[in-house]
């Protein structure tokens, strides 16, 4: 599982690097005394204070004056600030144009980390343009230019881990951060040191590594102290939740959740509230208080969607599920997943900086878990079909497979093997379970399963196609099967995958009316109908099966 705090972090880890700040000691040039280096100094007061539109006309004039005084490094450091303060507003090209000259007058000057600087800001616009790797050549080009210069280069390898983590490359993220840290170090940046610890562990917790993460977390939350600083502490006890969690250490996760909670509503943080909302709702759930599980993630969700914050709200949205799940209330389950499911894909790598196809992933690891043992749940009711679902999506992804379906149609075909006969629950158990031939009539109700699942799932809306599935998996080619009586190409792919793998299931296994065929006479009965299946279905299953 992977948690949502990087957001703040490295978002505030941009902002450092963006706007400059925090200088570390030494690290400040200091312009010369006149007008230009006032104006520069106002403007740098308007902004840590707030006052945007003041900042900007305090930095326009510092640019001015810096000419009219031909102050080179006041100049450099003006242009990059109004430059900053652009990208800040979404005005990127006009933001990289200002940091480009900003550079041009630096490099000039050969003040290699006034030109190392501005490169960063350009770097910093390229990432929030989706230009990864302009960002990522720029950023390199500002780190050998930063040599010199612990505390810059520092705030280079940051972005530069960003960067790497958003793209799912683990282990280079791990060594920008590693190597941040050590700038920070000999900077003497306490804060830095603390943001890098923080990153360090995030990136360990969402790879597993509970151990690293637990270390770094408890580091971070050591300078957090150390520093008095109240929204780092708050993090850093967030973060570490996960941690516990991930341990079973359910006390321990819910004291770290409940400190973080209070440090957020003092701060007002409503999105980070949601985080520690969801971890208490995690904890109550894996402890077995249902009823105050869900309404903790209730809340998560909530304020997740007041916030405006995708990424909790998908979080949220995916343990709530998890939450019906537990209750039984399946279709629930399912609908919040999907929802979870839309979430994640309108997550944006350049905002959330998160990965983004890793989450996806968990997500749908999970999705695929919740329908299995929904599939199992159903079974355990008919004692002679247990395991068949399992059997039946191992046999249709080898046909798949040996048609050459992609990876998102093996997931379609999965899902639908789970579920292919969920409308089974609402045929009698006296039908379902009759030692002998059923009669016209009860044969009838039975054929009724493929709607009744189409019906009972009418609320659901999947992310992958497996309604067809459901409907038509009963379907012959030849116009002989149930309940639409398709025939040829108007059965969907997926559907004659299920059922030849359906059938040649239900053949090996012993029902309350027969007992169990062999593998071999199972094929020759399949065999002895083709015309039951499309003909490159029929082969693949003949060539995946074999005999
Ligand atoms: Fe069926
Ligand atoms: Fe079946």
């Amino acid at each position: 599982m992977a948690w949502e705090r990087r957001r703040k972090l490295a978002v505030a880890a941009t902002r450092r690097t963006l706007d400059g700040q925090p200088r570390a000691p030494g690290g400040e040039h200091q312009p010369p005394p006149g007008a230009a280096a006032q104006l520069l100094a106002d403007g740098r007061a308007h902004e840590r204070a707030g006052r945007m539109p003041q900042a900007l006309a305090a930095f326009r004039a510092a640019v001015d004056a810096a000419e009219a005084e031909d102050s080179g490094p006041v100049l450099a450091e003006a242009l990059r600030r109004l430059g900053v303060a652009h990208v800040l507003r979404q005005q990127l090209e006009e933001g990289v144009a200002l940091m480009r000259r900003s550079y041009g007058v630096a490099h000039r000057l050969e003040e290699d980390v006034l030109a190392a600087e501005a490169l960063n800001g350009i770097a910093g616009a390229y990432i929030m343009m989706g230009r990864w790797s302009d960002a990522r050549d720029t950023f390199r080009r500002a780190r050998g230019l930063a040599a010199a210069e612990a505390s810059v280069r520092a705030r280079i390898d940051q972005n530069l881990g960003i960067i790497a983590n958003i793209h799912g490359e683990f282990e280079l993220a791990l060594a920008h951060y590693a190597e941040s840290l050590r700038a920070f170090e000999m900077a003497g940046d306490v804060q830095g040191r603390a943001l890098a610890y923080n990153n360090l562990g995030m990136i360990s917790a969402d790879r597993g590594r509970w151990e690293d993460a637990d270390r770094y977390f408890r580091l971070s939350l050591e300078l957090a102290d150390q520093l008095g600083d109240a929204r780092l502490r708050g993090l850093g006890l967030l973060n570490h939740t996960e941690v516990f969690i991930a341990r079973q250490q359910y006390e321990a996760a819910r004291g770290s959740a409940e400190g973080a909670l209070r440090i957020f509503e003092q701060l007002g943080f409503r999105d980070q509230k949601s985080g520690a909302y969801k971890f208490l709702g995690v904890v109550y759930r894996e402890t077995g208080r249902l009823a105050l599980a869900e309404a903790r993630l209730r809340r998560a969700v909530e304020l997740a969607v007041e916030a405006g914050s995708t990424l909790h709200e998908a979080e949220a949205s995916r343990e709530l599920a998890l939450v019906y799940q537990a209750l039984g209330r399946n279709q629930d389950a399912l609908k919040l997943l999907t929802a979870s499911h839309r979430l994640f894909g309108r997550l944006d790598a350049r905002v959330d900086l998160v990965d983004v196809a890793l989450k996806r992933t968990k997500l749908e690891s999970v999705y695929l878990a919740v329908v299995r043992e929904w599939g199992q749940s159903i079974e355990s009711a008919d004692s002679y079909t247990h395991g068949h679902c399992e059997r039946v999506a191992a046999f249709a992804v080898a046909v798949a497979r040996a048609l050459g379906l992609d990876e998102g149609e093996l997931t379609t075909i999965r899902l639908g093997a789970y579920l292919h006969d969920v409308g089974k629950v609402r045929v009698p158990h006296e039908i379902l379970n009759k030692p002998g031939r059923l009669t016209p009539e009860e044969f009838q109700v039975m054929q009724m399963h493929p709607v009744y699942g189409i019906e009972l799932l009418a609320a659901v809306e999947f992310p992958w196609d497996i309604k067809p599935i459901i409907r038509s998996h009963h379907e012959k080619y030849d116009g002989s099967g149930y309940p639409d009586r398709l025939r040829g190409e108007e059965i969907p792919l997926a559907a004659q995958i299920i059922g030849i793998a359906d059938v040649f299931d239900a053949l090996t296994t012993a029902r309350s009316y027969r007992g169990a065929m062999s593998k071999e006479q199972a094929l020759a009965i399949i065999r002895e109908s083709p015309q039951h299946w499309r003909p490159d279905v029929f082969a693949a299953f003949n060539a995946s099966v074999g005999v």
